[in-house]
């Protein structure tokens, strides 16, 4: 990735989780957000104070305890160790989610989101959605594997139908392989 420091890169992830917490801001009912992919907690401890409930998954132990750590005052807030495509075995709806994918960072490099499991999963979010929501997924193109999974994930979006979704890019376009979001509004 082409970046001029560390600190530089880690301004601009600060920026790029920033802009995708704020983009569920715009959700017009808060009341039932996911965290897809919890890691350390900062979505799903930004989510639990601007929704009713909050929904958060991650398949480590180690992601699980920082994030009720990170929540612990946090009443609204239920962590799961599960894989987000049981999302549907806790909660029946939700107007909002996010998918921040790759890898827990400082972590295990190997242990990371799957193409074919996101798209499971958001495919059972529709069915799950109320009547209107909208979904954020930050992409790390910067690695191998998430290369190819911010590609297949790129792929599927942009075949979702436009009589019920608008499907936005977010990307910085003068730096290679930069983390970036795709921002999908659903409604009925
Ligand atoms: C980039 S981190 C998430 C950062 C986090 N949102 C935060 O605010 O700190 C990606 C996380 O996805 C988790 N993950 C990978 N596959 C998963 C799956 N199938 N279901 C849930 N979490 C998964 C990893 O364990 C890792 O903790």
């Amino acid at each position: 990735m082409v970046f001029y420091s560390e600190s530089d890169y880690n301004d601009y992830m600060k920026k790029i989780t920033t802009i995708a917490q704020e983009l569920l801001l715009e959700v017009n009912h808060k009341d039932i957000a996911v965290d897809f992919t919890c890691g350390n907690g900062n979505d799903t401890f930004f989510l639990g104070h601007q929704f009713k409930e909050v929904y958060a998954f991650d398949i480590q132990q180690q992601a699980i305890d920082n994030t009720e750590n990170m929540c612990r005052y946090l009443k609204n807030v239920y962590v799961h160790l599960d894989s987000h495509e049981h999302f549907d075995k806790y909660t029946r709806r939700l107007d909002a989610g996010i998918f921040n994918l790759g890898y827990l960072p400082q972590s295990d490099e190997t242990v990371t989101t799957n193409a074919d499991t996101v798209i499971t999963t958001l495919n059972k979010v529709w069915e799950r959605m109320n009547y209107e929501g909208r979904v954020v997924l930050v992409l790390y193109p910067g690695f191998e594997t998430g290369k190819r999974e911010a590609m297949k994930v790129e792929e599927y979006c942009s075949t979702l139908a436009s009589k019920h979704f608008d499907v936005m890019k977010h990307q910085l376009i003068n730096r290679k392989d930069a983390p970036y979001i795709i921002c999908i509004d659903y409604h009925r």
